[in-house]
Protein backbone atom coordinates (compact mmCIF):
# COMPACT_ATOMS: atom_id res chain seq x y z
CA UNK A 1 0.00 0.00 0.00
CA UNK A 2 1.23 3.53 -0.82
CA UNK A 3 2.32 5.82 2.16
CA UNK A 4 2.65 9.19 2.26
CA UNK A 5 3.62 12.19 4.29
CA UNK A 6 1.08 14.63 5.76
CA UNK A 7 2.71 18.43 5.66
CA UNK A 8 0.53 20.90 7.10
CA UNK A 9 1.46 24.61 5.76
CA UNK A 10 -0.88 28.03 6.54
CA UNK A 11 -3.94 25.54 6.99
CA UNK A 12 -3.59 23.93 3.68
CA UNK A 13 -2.78 19.85 4.23
CA UNK A 14 -0.38 18.04 1.42
CA UNK A 15 0.51 14.45 0.81
CA UNK A 16 4.08 13.70 0.33
CA UNK A 17 4.44 10.07 -1.01
CA UNK A 18 7.00 7.95 0.89
CA UNK A 19 9.36 6.51 -0.97
CA UNK A 20 11.15 3.03 0.29
CA UNK A 21 14.34 1.23 -0.32
CA UNK A 22 15.13 -2.18 -0.66
CA UNK A 23 16.87 -2.13 2.63
CA UNK A 24 13.89 -0.31 4.12
CA UNK A 25 15.50 2.92 4.19
CA UNK A 26 12.83 5.87 3.72
CA UNK A 27 12.65 9.42 1.78
CA UNK A 28 9.74 11.63 1.66
CA UNK A 29 9.22 12.43 -2.54
CA UNK A 30 9.13 16.50 -2.36
CA UNK A 31 9.28 16.37 -6.12
CA UNK A 32 5.76 18.42 -5.99
CA UNK A 33 6.47 20.56 -3.05
CA UNK A 34 7.10 23.63 -4.91
CA UNK A 35 4.53 23.41 -7.25
CA UNK A 36 2.19 22.58 -4.64
CA UNK A 37 3.17 24.89 -1.72
CA UNK A 38 5.64 27.54 -3.06
CA UNK A 39 8.22 26.08 -0.70
CA UNK A 40 11.73 24.65 -1.47
CA UNK A 41 13.83 22.52 1.40
CA UNK A 42 17.17 24.02 2.63
CA UNK A 43 19.73 21.25 3.59
CA UNK A 44 23.26 22.56 3.57
CA UNK A 45 25.92 20.05 1.93
CA UNK A 46 22.88 17.22 1.42
CA UNK A 47 23.09 15.72 4.82
CA UNK A 48 19.03 14.66 5.05
CA UNK A 49 18.46 14.91 0.89
CA UNK A 50 18.75 11.75 -1.50
CA UNK A 51 19.79 12.67 -4.77
CA UNK A 52 19.10 9.63 -6.89
CA UNK A 53 17.52 6.08 -6.69
CA UNK A 54 20.37 3.54 -7.10
CA UNK A 55 20.66 0.15 -7.37
CA UNK A 56 24.45 -0.23 -7.43
CA UNK A 57 26.15 0.21 -3.38
CA UNK A 58 24.14 0.05 0.21
CA UNK A 59 25.73 1.97 3.31
CA UNK A 60 24.40 1.76 6.78
CA UNK A 61 26.36 4.20 9.08
CA UNK A 62 24.64 3.47 11.94
CA UNK A 63 25.55 -0.27 12.28
CA UNK A 64 29.05 0.01 9.82
CA UNK A 65 27.89 -2.03 6.39
CA UNK A 66 29.19 -1.42 2.68
CA UNK A 67 27.90 -4.14 0.04
CA UNK A 68 28.93 -3.28 -3.77
CA UNK A 69 25.54 -4.51 -5.80
CA UNK A 70 24.75 -6.49 -2.66
CA UNK A 71 27.48 -8.10 -1.69
CA UNK A 72 29.61 -7.81 1.44
CA UNK A 73 32.85 -6.02 0.87
CA UNK A 74 34.22 -7.58 3.68
CA UNK A 75 33.75 -11.25 1.03
CA UNK A 76 34.84 -9.16 -1.92
CA UNK A 77 38.58 -7.81 -0.27
CA UNK A 78 38.67 -11.73 1.12
CA UNK A 79 37.85 -13.48 -2.34
CA UNK A 80 36.86 -11.72 -5.45
CA UNK A 81 39.55 -9.46 -7.68
CA UNK A 82 39.63 -5.90 -8.56
CA UNK A 83 38.65 -6.59 -12.16
CA UNK A 84 35.81 -8.49 -10.80
CA UNK A 85 34.80 -5.96 -8.68
CA UNK A 86 34.79 -3.23 -11.02
CA UNK A 87 32.94 -5.68 -13.56
CA UNK A 88 30.04 -6.25 -10.84
CA UNK A 89 29.64 -2.27 -10.17
CA UNK A 90 29.21 -1.86 -13.79
CA UNK A 91 27.05 -4.57 -14.94
CA UNK A 92 25.37 -5.46 -11.64
CA UNK A 93 26.18 -8.93 -11.02
CA UNK A 94 29.76 -11.19 -11.25
CA UNK A 95 30.89 -12.00 -14.50
CA UNK A 96 31.04 -15.60 -16.00
CA UNK A 97 34.68 -17.11 -17.20
CA UNK A 98 34.08 -16.31 -20.77
CA UNK A 99 32.47 -12.80 -19.38
CA UNK A 100 35.55 -11.98 -17.26
CA UNK A 101 37.98 -13.02 -20.26
CA UNK A 102 36.46 -11.00 -22.84
CA UNK A 103 36.49 -8.11 -20.46
CA UNK A 104 40.35 -8.81 -19.69
CA UNK A 105 41.18 -8.84 -23.42
CA UNK A 106 39.18 -5.36 -23.74
CA UNK A 107 41.26 -3.88 -20.98
CA UNK A 108 44.35 -5.51 -22.10
CA UNK A 109 43.81 -3.60 -25.57
CA UNK A 110 42.85 -0.26 -24.44
CA UNK A 111 45.53 0.25 -22.32
CA UNK A 112 48.15 1.79 -24.47
CA UNK A 113 47.64 5.86 -24.06
CA UNK A 114 48.08 7.88 -27.21
CA UNK A 115 51.77 8.84 -27.72
CA UNK A 116 51.04 12.71 -27.85
CA UNK A 117 49.45 12.55 -24.27
CA UNK A 118 53.43 12.13 -23.03
CA UNK A 119 54.25 15.42 -24.37
CA UNK A 120 51.18 16.94 -22.59
CA UNK A 121 52.46 15.55 -19.41
CA UNK A 122 55.87 16.63 -19.66
CA UNK A 123 54.77 20.33 -20.11
CA UNK A 124 53.34 20.71 -16.76
CA UNK A 125 55.63 22.87 -14.70
CA UNK A 126 58.20 20.26 -11.80
CA UNK A 127 56.20 19.62 -8.67
CA UNK A 128 52.86 19.76 -10.04
CA UNK A 129 50.26 17.72 -7.80
CA UNK A 130 49.52 14.29 -9.65
CA UNK A 131 45.72 15.17 -9.13
CA UNK A 132 45.60 18.01 -10.86
CA UNK A 133 47.48 16.68 -14.23
CA UNK A 134 45.39 13.41 -13.63
CA UNK A 135 41.89 15.58 -13.75
CA UNK A 136 42.76 17.66 -17.05
CA UNK A 137 44.37 14.38 -18.78
CA UNK A 138 41.23 12.76 -18.25
CA UNK A 139 39.10 15.38 -19.65
CA UNK A 140 41.93 15.72 -22.46
CA UNK A 141 41.24 11.82 -23.25
CA UNK A 142 38.49 13.61 -25.00
CA UNK A 143 40.09 15.27 -27.68
CA UNK A 144 42.31 12.37 -28.25
CA UNK A 145 39.74 9.85 -28.27
CA UNK A 146 36.92 11.61 -30.73
CA UNK A 147 33.10 9.82 -30.04
CA UNK A 148 32.32 6.30 -31.81
CA UNK A 149 29.74 5.63 -34.43
CA UNK A 150 27.37 4.87 -31.63
CA UNK A 151 26.07 5.51 -28.47
CA UNK A 152 26.55 1.58 -27.35
CA UNK A 153 29.83 1.70 -28.57
CA UNK A 154 30.45 5.33 -27.44
CA UNK A 155 29.91 4.34 -23.91
CA UNK A 156 31.34 0.69 -23.38
CA UNK A 157 34.37 1.52 -25.36
CA UNK A 158 34.31 5.24 -23.35
CA UNK A 159 34.32 3.07 -19.87
CA UNK A 160 36.78 0.66 -21.21
CA UNK A 161 39.30 3.33 -22.21
CA UNK A 162 38.83 5.27 -18.97
CA UNK A 163 39.85 1.69 -16.92
CA UNK A 164 42.46 0.72 -18.75
CA UNK A 165 44.17 3.84 -20.10
CA UNK A 166 43.60 6.18 -16.34
CA UNK A 167 45.87 3.48 -14.84
CA UNK A 168 48.66 3.51 -17.24
CA UNK A 169 48.73 7.68 -17.00
CA UNK A 170 48.98 7.83 -13.55
CA UNK A 171 51.85 4.99 -13.51
CA UNK A 172 53.15 7.14 -16.52
CA UNK A 173 52.50 10.91 -14.91
CA UNK A 174 54.96 9.20 -11.53
CA UNK A 175 57.54 8.03 -14.29
CA UNK A 176 58.28 11.44 -15.71
CA UNK A 177 58.01 13.51 -12.76
CA UNK A 178 61.31 11.48 -11.87
CA UNK A 179 62.41 11.98 -15.04
CA UNK A 180 62.84 8.35 -16.20
CA UNK A 181 61.49 6.08 -18.77
CA UNK A 182 58.01 5.24 -19.51
CA UNK A 183 57.22 1.44 -18.41
CA UNK A 184 54.22 0.02 -21.03
CA UNK A 185 51.76 -2.42 -19.91
CA UNK A 186 52.24 -6.18 -20.06
CA UNK A 187 49.71 -8.65 -21.63
CA UNK A 188 50.93 -11.39 -18.57
CA UNK A 189 50.30 -9.46 -15.68
CA UNK A 190 46.98 -9.10 -14.08
CA UNK A 191 45.60 -5.35 -13.60
CA UNK A 192 47.43 -4.88 -9.91
CA UNK A 193 50.36 -6.33 -11.01
CA UNK A 194 50.72 -4.12 -14.46
CA UNK A 195 50.29 -1.03 -12.34
CA UNK A 196 53.29 -1.89 -9.81
CA UNK A 197 55.27 -3.28 -12.87
CA UNK A 198 54.74 0.15 -14.76
CA UNK A 199 55.42 2.61 -11.53
CA UNK A 200 58.77 0.53 -10.50
CA UNK A 201 59.81 -1.11 -13.22
CA UNK A 202 63.56 0.07 -14.13
CA UNK A 203 65.81 -1.07 -17.16
CA UNK A 204 68.55 -0.98 -14.68
CA UNK A 205 66.18 -2.54 -11.76
CA UNK A 206 63.86 -4.86 -12.80
CA UNK A 207 61.04 -4.49 -10.24
CA UNK A 208 60.80 -7.90 -7.86
CA UNK A 209 56.87 -8.63 -7.78
CA UNK A 210 56.58 -8.80 -3.83
CA UNK A 211 52.77 -11.33 -3.49
CA UNK A 212 52.04 -9.07 -0.61
CA UNK A 213 52.25 -5.77 -2.60
CA UNK A 214 49.81 -7.34 -5.06
CA UNK A 215 47.28 -8.43 -2.33
CA UNK A 216 47.17 -5.18 -1.01
CA UNK A 217 47.11 -3.22 -3.94
CA UNK A 218 43.89 -5.49 -4.65
CA UNK A 219 42.28 -4.51 -1.11
CA UNK A 220 43.21 -1.18 -1.57
CA UNK A 221 41.36 -0.81 -4.54
CA UNK A 222 38.64 -2.99 -3.90
CA UNK A 223 37.96 -0.59 -0.40
CA UNK A 224 37.61 2.55 -2.98
CA UNK A 225 35.73 1.08 -5.84
CA UNK A 226 32.59 2.81 -4.74
CA UNK A 227 30.69 4.67 -1.92
CA UNK A 228 27.26 6.08 -3.10
CA UNK A 229 26.63 9.59 -3.00
CA UNK A 230 29.78 10.98 -1.71
CA UNK A 231 31.20 14.40 -2.82
CA UNK A 232 33.07 12.88 -5.91
CA UNK A 233 30.43 10.69 -7.27
CA UNK A 234 27.68 13.42 -6.90
CA UNK A 235 30.07 15.79 -8.65
CA UNK A 236 30.34 13.37 -11.53
CA UNK A 237 26.23 12.92 -11.49
CA UNK A 238 26.00 16.51 -11.24
CA UNK A 239 28.69 17.31 -14.36
CA UNK A 240 27.17 14.44 -16.20
CA UNK A 241 23.60 15.44 -15.86
CA UNK A 242 24.24 18.23 -17.97
CA UNK A 243 24.96 15.13 -20.39
CA UNK A 244 28.46 16.16 -21.13
CA UNK A 245 31.02 13.32 -21.94
CA UNK A 246 32.07 10.86 -19.71
CA UNK A 247 35.45 12.00 -19.41
CA UNK A 248 34.61 15.54 -18.57
CA UNK A 249 32.78 14.58 -15.50
CA UNK A 250 34.92 11.76 -14.25
CA UNK A 251 37.50 14.86 -14.80
CA UNK A 252 35.40 16.47 -12.28
CA UNK A 253 35.03 13.48 -9.89
CA UNK A 254 39.09 13.75 -9.84
CA UNK A 255 38.87 17.08 -9.07
CA UNK A 256 36.53 17.07 -5.84
CA UNK A 257 38.22 14.23 -4.91
CA UNK A 258 41.36 15.89 -4.37
CA UNK A 259 40.33 17.93 -1.16
CA UNK A 260 41.70 17.19 1.85
CA UNK A 261 38.35 16.18 3.32
CA UNK A 262 37.78 13.85 0.90
CA UNK A 263 40.38 11.74 -0.69
CA UNK A 264 42.99 13.83 -0.58
CA UNK A 265 42.66 12.95 3.66
CA UNK A 266 45.04 10.26 2.61
CA UNK A 267 47.77 12.49 1.94
CA UNK A 268 46.80 14.50 5.00
CA UNK A 269 46.54 11.78 7.38
CA UNK A 270 50.83 11.19 6.54
CA UNK A 271 51.44 14.20 6.84
CA UNK A 272 49.86 15.22 10.05
CA UNK A 273 51.80 11.49 11.38
CA UNK A 274 54.80 12.62 10.16
CA UNK A 275 54.76 15.73 12.07
CA UNK A 276 54.28 13.55 14.97
CA UNK A 277 56.73 11.50 14.23
CA UNK A 278 59.23 14.85 13.75
CA UNK A 279 58.29 15.93 17.28
CA UNK A 280 56.64 19.33 15.96
CA UNK A 281 53.66 17.67 17.54
CA UNK A 282 52.56 15.36 20.09
CA UNK A 283 50.01 13.32 19.98
CA UNK A 284 47.53 15.25 22.84
CA UNK A 285 48.18 18.26 21.01
CA UNK A 286 47.05 16.96 17.58
CA UNK A 287 44.05 15.76 19.59
CA UNK A 288 43.14 19.11 21.76
CA UNK A 289 43.83 20.87 18.30
CA UNK A 290 41.20 18.73 16.78
CA UNK A 291 38.75 19.84 19.54
CA UNK A 292 39.28 23.03 19.55
CA UNK A 293 36.54 25.16 17.31
CA UNK A 294 38.77 28.24 17.02
CA UNK A 295 40.97 26.11 15.58
CA UNK A 296 40.17 24.71 11.59
CA UNK A 297 42.19 21.69 12.28
CA UNK A 298 40.34 18.42 12.42
CA UNK A 299 42.02 14.80 13.35
CA UNK A 300 42.69 13.80 9.44
CA UNK A 301 41.36 10.03 8.47
CA UNK A 302 38.47 10.55 11.40
CA UNK A 303 35.22 11.15 10.67
CA UNK A 304 32.54 10.55 8.14
CA UNK A 305 29.57 11.99 6.98
CA UNK A 306 27.80 8.41 6.98
CA UNK A 307 29.66 6.36 9.18
CA UNK A 308 28.77 7.05 13.15
CA UNK A 309 30.92 3.92 13.93
CA UNK A 310 34.23 2.38 12.66
CA UNK A 311 34.11 2.44 8.78
CA UNK A 312 34.14 -1.19 7.73
CA UNK A 313 36.92 -0.01 5.16
CA UNK A 314 38.84 1.45 7.99
CA UNK A 315 38.24 -2.03 10.14
CA UNK A 316 39.85 -4.40 6.87
CA UNK A 317 42.38 -1.34 6.44
CA UNK A 318 43.77 -1.86 9.58
CA UNK A 319 44.26 -5.46 10.11
CA UNK A 320 45.87 -5.35 6.56
CA UNK A 321 48.19 -2.90 7.73
CA UNK A 322 49.49 -5.10 10.29
CA UNK A 323 49.38 -8.18 8.62
CA UNK A 324 51.21 -6.74 5.22
CA UNK A 325 54.31 -4.54 7.66
CA UNK A 326 54.59 -7.70 9.32
CA UNK A 327 55.11 -9.84 6.30
CA UNK A 328 57.20 -7.02 4.80
CA UNK A 329 59.15 -6.93 7.51
CA UNK A 330 58.81 -2.79 7.96
CA UNK A 331 59.24 -1.32 10.90
CA UNK A 332 57.16 2.06 10.12
CA UNK A 333 57.24 4.47 12.57
CA UNK A 334 53.90 6.21 11.27
CA UNK A 335 52.21 3.04 12.13
CA UNK A 336 52.81 3.54 15.97
CA UNK A 337 52.09 7.17 15.94
CA UNK A 338 48.34 6.19 14.25
CA UNK A 339 47.81 3.38 16.71
CA UNK A 340 48.59 6.08 19.62
CA UNK A 341 46.69 8.28 17.95
CA UNK A 342 43.85 6.05 17.31
CA UNK A 343 43.62 5.08 21.10
CA UNK A 344 43.68 8.39 22.41
CA UNK A 345 41.15 9.68 20.74
CA UNK A 346 38.80 6.62 20.98
CA UNK A 347 38.69 7.19 24.95
CA UNK A 348 38.47 11.28 24.40
CA UNK A 349 34.68 11.94 25.36
CA UNK A 350 34.73 14.29 22.32
CA UNK A 351 35.27 11.88 19.97
CA UNK A 352 32.58 9.40 21.78
CA UNK A 353 29.84 12.33 21.75
CA UNK A 354 31.00 13.44 17.59
CA UNK A 355 30.73 9.67 16.82
CA UNK A 356 33.91 10.21 15.78
CA UNK A 357 36.08 7.22 14.22
CA UNK A 358 38.47 6.25 12.31
CA UNK A 359 37.57 6.09 8.27
CA UNK A 360 39.04 4.64 5.23
CA UNK A 361 41.95 6.87 4.73
CA UNK A 362 43.44 6.57 8.44
CA UNK A 363 45.76 3.44 7.81
CA UNK A 364 45.51 3.65 3.74
CA UNK A 365 48.77 5.59 3.80
CA UNK A 366 50.49 3.30 5.55
CA UNK A 367 49.47 0.87 3.78
CA UNK A 368 50.53 2.68 0.15
CA UNK A 369 53.82 3.47 1.81
CA UNK A 370 54.73 0.09 2.16
CA UNK A 371 54.28 -0.98 -0.85
CA UNK A 372 56.37 1.99 -2.43
CA UNK A 373 53.61 4.60 -3.32
CA UNK A 374 55.23 8.06 -2.72
CA UNK A 375 52.69 10.22 -0.92
CA UNK A 376 51.87 12.54 -3.41
CA UNK A 377 50.29 10.35 -5.95
CA UNK A 378 47.80 8.54 -2.97
CA UNK A 379 45.06 10.76 -3.97
CA UNK A 380 45.84 9.08 -7.86
CA UNK A 381 45.47 5.76 -5.97
CA UNK A 382 42.61 6.84 -4.49
CA UNK A 383 41.02 7.88 -7.90
CA UNK A 384 42.24 4.46 -9.60
CA UNK A 385 40.00 2.88 -7.30
CA UNK A 386 37.11 5.02 -7.27
CA UNK A 387 36.62 5.04 -11.10
CA UNK A 388 34.70 1.68 -11.61
CA UNK A 389 32.17 3.77 -8.99
CA UNK A 390 32.06 6.86 -10.70
CA UNK A 391 31.45 4.68 -14.33
CA UNK A 392 28.63 2.97 -12.47
CA UNK A 393 26.85 5.69 -11.22
CA UNK A 394 27.23 7.52 -14.27
CA UNK A 395 26.25 4.81 -16.38
CA UNK A 396 23.30 4.13 -14.03
CA UNK A 397 22.38 8.03 -14.23
CA UNK A 398 21.75 7.81 -17.63
CA UNK A 399 19.36 5.02 -17.72
CA UNK A 400 17.78 6.63 -14.92
CA UNK A 401 13.99 7.07 -15.70
CA UNK A 402 13.77 10.33 -13.05
CA UNK A 403 16.50 12.54 -14.60
CA UNK A 404 16.91 15.50 -14.66
CA UNK A 405 19.42 18.31 -15.20
CA UNK A 406 20.87 18.71 -11.34
CA UNK A 407 19.86 22.50 -10.80
CA UNK A 408 19.43 23.38 -6.76
CA UNK A 409 17.71 26.38 -5.64
CA UNK A 410 18.90 28.85 -3.52
CA UNK A 411 17.15 31.37 -0.72
CA UNK A 412 18.56 34.71 -1.79
CA UNK A 413 19.73 36.99 0.79
CA UNK A 414 21.52 39.79 -1.09
CA UNK A 415 20.34 43.33 -1.21
CA UNK A 416 17.19 44.38 -2.53
CA UNK A 417 16.55 45.89 -5.68
CA UNK A 418 18.07 49.27 -5.59
CA UNK A 419 19.16 51.85 -8.53
CA UNK A 420 22.35 51.74 -10.98
CA UNK A 421 24.76 55.04 -10.13
CA UNK A 422 26.68 56.16 -12.94
CA UNK A 423 30.67 56.15 -12.19
CA UNK A 424 31.00 59.68 -11.79
CA UNK A 425 28.14 59.95 -9.22
CA UNK A 426 29.60 57.21 -6.96
N1 LIG B 1 38.18 16.13 13.77
C1 LIG B 1 37.56 16.90 14.69
N2 LIG B 1 36.24 17.17 14.72
C2 LIG B 1 35.51 16.62 13.75
C3 LIG B 1 36.08 15.79 12.74
C4 LIG B 1 37.47 15.57 12.79
N3 LIG B 1 38.05 14.79 11.87
N4 LIG B 1 35.10 15.39 11.90
C5 LIG B 1 33.97 15.93 12.34
N5 LIG B 1 34.19 16.66 13.47
C6 LIG B 1 33.21 17.37 14.28
C7 LIG B 1 32.84 18.71 13.68
O1 LIG B 1 33.66 19.73 14.16
C8 LIG B 1 31.41 18.84 14.14
O2 LIG B 1 31.43 19.24 15.49
P1 LIG B 1 30.24 20.15 16.13
O3 LIG B 1 28.97 19.42 15.84
O4 LIG B 1 30.57 20.21 17.57
O5 LIG B 1 30.32 21.46 15.43
C9 LIG B 1 30.87 17.40 14.10
O6 LIG B 1 32.01 16.58 14.28
C10 LIG B 1 30.19 17.03 12.81
O7 LIG B 1 31.08 17.38 11.76
P2 LIG B 1 30.62 17.83 10.33
O8 LIG B 1 31.69 18.64 9.71
O9 LIG B 1 29.25 18.42 10.41
O10 LIG B 1 30.48 16.41 9.64
P3 LIG B 1 30.42 16.18 8.11
O11 LIG B 1 29.60 14.97 7.92
O12 LIG B 1 29.97 17.41 7.42
O13 LIG B 1 31.96 15.95 7.70
C11 LIG B 1 34.01 14.90 7.21
C12 LIG B 1 32.49 14.70 7.40
C13 LIG B 1 34.58 13.58 6.68
C14 LIG B 1 34.25 16.00 6.17
C15 LIG B 1 34.66 15.27 8.56
O14 LIG B 1 34.46 14.23 9.49
C16 LIG B 1 36.14 15.59 8.42
O15 LIG B 1 36.48 16.73 8.12
N6 LIG B 1 37.03 14.59 8.64
C17 LIG B 1 38.46 14.79 8.41
C18 LIG B 1 38.79 14.62 6.94
C19 LIG B 1 38.74 13.18 6.51
O16 LIG B 1 39.28 12.29 7.15
N7 LIG B 1 38.10 12.93 5.35
C20 LIG B 1 38.00 11.60 4.75
C21 LIG B 1 36.60 11.09 4.75
S1 LIG B 1 36.51 9.31 4.36
C22 LIG B 1 37.09 9.21 2.72
C23 LIG B 1 36.11 9.71 1.74
O17 LIG B 1 35.29 8.91 1.29
O18 LIG B 1 36.14 10.90 1.42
Amino acid sequence: MDKFVTLTYEGKEIQLPLITGSEGESAIDISRLRAETGLITMDPGYANTGSCLSAITFMDGETGILRYRGIPVEQLAEQSTFKETVYLLINGRLPTRDEHTQFSIMLNDNSLVHTDLKAFFSNYPRGSHPMGILSSMVNAMKSFYPALDTMEEEINITMTRLLAKVRTMAAMSYKISRGHEIVLPRPDLTYCENFLNMMFDTPVKPYEMKREAVNALRVFWILHADHEQNCSTSSVRMVGSARVNLYAAISAGIAALWGPLHGGANQAVIEMLTKMENGSDSCAKVVERAKDKSDPFRLMGFGHRVYKTYDPRAKIMKKMCDELLESMQIDDPLLDRARELEEIALKDPYFIDHNLYPNVDFYSGIVLRAIGIPTNMFTVMFALGRLPGWIAQWRESTDDPLWKISRPRQIYTGAQKYDYVPMHAR
